[in-house]
This record gives C-alpha cells, structure tokens and sequence, in this order.
C-alpha cells in the first residue's frame, strides 16, 4: 500500500440558509481543491500528496478549512489563491506555518488555526 508523504483535506461541506452553522462552501462546490491538486502535480508531488474532498471538519467558523497530514496542521480562511502557499510552503517546503499569500482574494490570509507544533 502506498504511503503518502502528505494527506490533505479540504472541507467541501455546504448546509442550507439559515443553518446554525456557517459552512465551507454554499454549495458543496470549490476551486480550492482543483487548485491544490494542480499545484501539487505541477511542484511534482503527484503519488506522494493525496488531496481529498472532505465532509465537514467541525472547524466551521474558520472555513474554509484545510488540514493538512500527518503534522495535524489546520488552516482557516483558505481561498484558491492561498492554495499556492500551502503547497509551496509546507507541501514542498516543509514548513507548516504558511505565510501570505500577496495574490490571496480572501479577506483574511490562511491562517494556521491548530495542529502540533
Ligand atoms: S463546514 Fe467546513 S469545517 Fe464545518
């Protein structure tokens, strides 16, 4: 069985208006996913990250969600253009703190929410 060197998950997780909760996507659908297996296929990480869809992560307030194994690395506020940050960053580079991104459209940069230090 092949072993992954990064297994990522990315909240693809929509609820109806007027749900308690606040949700990833309003509608189940996401660039961010397609960005981040692009990214990682161009940085020549294909068959060693395996990037999947996800249900909801229970971190909702912080979405849209991220969390990135085996480090355990959660990041909130995570739009397409962030994707490439967290491939280079920590995907490629290593690091599992990931700075801004200067092309980011989210209103808040991916931040770090949790994860071993
Ligand atoms: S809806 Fe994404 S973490 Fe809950």
């Amino acid at each position: 069985m092949p072993a992954f060197e990064h297994h990522v998950f990315v909240c693809h997780n929509s609820r109806p208006a007027g749900a308690p909760r606040v949700s990833c996507t309003a509608d189940g659908k996401s660039d961010l996913h397609t960005c981040l297996q692009q990214l990682s296929k161009e940085a020549g990480l294909a068959g060693r990250v395996r990037i999947n869809k996800s249900g909801c992560l229970d971190q909702c307030e912080h979405g849209p969600v991220v969390v990135v194994y085996p480090e355990a690395v959660w990041y909130g506020n995570v739009g397409p253009a962030d994707a490439e940050a967290i491939v280079q960053e920590h995907l490629v580079g290593g690091r599992s703190s990931v700075s801004a991104s200067p092309k980011s459209a989210s209103t808040q940069n991916p931040a770090r929410i949790g994860g071993r230090p």
